[in-house]
């Protein structure tokens, strides 16, 4: 399809200057409007606050003002509707409400764009985004808390094996692996906020470059529009999209910590673990073997890190060596960010019902967290705390864990005659130290895994959970 009206001026940014209309291969490669008209929202609310500012500014009459509102509510209604005439030809979001303002209100929507270029435009629009954006995010991220914690009070009792080198290293209550995940989910909420801070600048009234060559009020305008600030250069304004690239890194590391929650989840839902079940309504089966309940929606949370990664490197590598200002290389910005906003929403929306409808297998953690010389280390705290240095305990607990094996016992069923064999330390009061229990009770600094700790820990996650959701 060639430009509509058939004329080399139809696409209204070549305007004047252009005899002839554009190749359609080239019109079809540079057109952003598959992808930027979801920003519509963005751009009347910006064009809006931009019509209220030149009225301000002594620069279109009140009345003009009214007819330019009119006709973008009327823009807005065809979008909303699904009415409005999108066409390609118009290369992006921008110029295609533009064109039809002016279809809709007459020639006073022609002067809209006074004082105003797509730069400037485009740098609001994706902030006021990435603004709405970001509340939806820590909306999320709260909401997966909530599903952890609520199964952290449920097992504040449970106690199962902690790991290291993914070998069974010492008892831990699972309430307290499950903070752990709240703990590192209120780390990307505060990078997502942190980027909120940097995104809530203005932008606006930079115009192509070098700012808009009338006296536009651009505090005025940030406070219209809740921005903390206009920006201080223009040309860093409509070059800058470090706050797309902080999103996007903020989502990949996040991105990580799922990765990680939906390996240990798998794991623990194999037959070789036994520690937890994921409701039917978060597995799937399998087309060929009918015994098979498998943890696909935790293996596709894992697997969309994947592009999380991929879009932050797609638009560092975009913007790498770009000279200054706008350059249309910056266009690409958008579907890795889209991309990235979509697959978190969808992340962020399946984790907390399948966090939810797990089912712990308390047997299996218990009986698994005293198994293998889970508390060797507490043998040799003992010995330490009987006058030990700590190197020597190590050492003496290393042969009895050797002499254990040989005899094929686990450390509680060590008689008292066998420990003692190993140090005139070891007296009757051993065994109680041995215990789960009693290794869990041991760890009490703050931020360890003895129960009155994680009590702690718990009060101190709701905090963060209630405090932050009602922001
Ligand atoms: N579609 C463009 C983008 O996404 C909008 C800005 C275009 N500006 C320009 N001078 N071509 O970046």
């Amino acid at each position: 399809m060639t430009a509509s009206g058939g004329g080399p001026g139809a696409g209204k940014a070549r305007g004047g200057r252009f005899s002839e209309g554009a190749d359609p291969v080239a019109e079809a490669f540079t057109s952003s409007l598959a992808f930027d008209r979801r920003l519509w929202p963005q751009d009347i609310r910006g064009s809006l606050a931009w019509a209220r500012a030149l009225e301000r500014a002594g620069l279109i009459q009140a009345s003009e003002l009214a007819q330019i509102e009119a006709g973008l509510e009327s823009v807005k209604r065809e979008l909303e509707s699904g009415r409005f005439p999108f066409r390609q030809e118009l290369e992006d979001i921008h110029m295609n409400v533009e064109r039809r303002l002016v279809e809709l209100a007459g020639p006073v929507g022609g002067k809209l764009h006074t004082g105003r270029s797509r730069n400037d435009q485009i740098a609001l629009d994706e902030r006021l985004y990435l603004r709405d954006v970001l509340g939806h995010v820590d909306e999320g991220l709260a909401r997966v808390q909530s599903a952890l914690l609520a199964q952290a009070e449920r097992h504040r009792a449970t106690a199962m094996p902690g790991y290291t080198h993914l070998q069974r290293a010492q008892p831990v209550l699972l309430a307290h692996h499950l903070l752990a995940y709240v703990f590192m989910l209120q780390r990307d909420r505060e990078r997502f906020r942190d980027c909120a801070r940097r995104v809530n600048i203005l932008p606006l009234g930079s115009a192509a470059l070098a700012g808009a060559a009338f006296p536009i009020d651009r505090e005025a305008l940030a406070r219209d529009l809740g921005f903390t600030a206009p920006t201080a250069n223009s040309m860093d304004a409509v070059s800058d999209r470090d706050h797309v690239i902080e999103f996007l890194a903020a989502a990949a590391l996040l991105g990580m910590h799922t990765s990680r929650l939906a390996t240990d989840l798998t794991l623990w839902a194999t037959a070789e673990f036994g520690f937890v079940e994921f409701s039917d309504a978060f597995a799937t089966g399998s087309s060929i073997m009918p015994q098979k309940k498998n943890p696909d929606v935790a293996e596709i949370v894992r697997g969309k890190t994947g592009r999380l990664y991929g879009n932050l490197v797609a638009v560092l590598t975009s913007m790498k060596g770009l000279p200054l200002t706008y350059n249309s290389d910056l266009q690409e910005d958008k579907e890795p960010l889209f991309d990235s906003v979509d697959t978190l929403e969808s992340v962020l929306g399946v984790l907390p019902p399948m966090l939810e409808g797990l089912t712990f297998r308390v047997d299996r953690l218990q009986a698994a967290a005293g198994a293998f010389y889970s508390t060797a280390t507490d043998l040799a705290d003992y010995l330490v705390r009987k006058g030990l240095p700590f190197r020597e305990a190590h050492e003496i607990v290393g042969r009895t864990v050797r002499y254990g094996l040989e005899k094929k016992k686990e450390m509680g069923e060590l008689t008292l005659e066998e420990l003692k064999r190993f140090s005139p330390l070891i007296s009757a009061d051993v065994h109680a130290a041995l215990t789960v229990d009693a290794s869990l009770r041991a760890r009490a600094v703050s931020g360890g895994t003895a129960p009155e700790a994680v009590a702690a820990a718990l009060a101190q996650a709701r905090a963060l959970v209630g405090k932050d959701s009602r922001r």
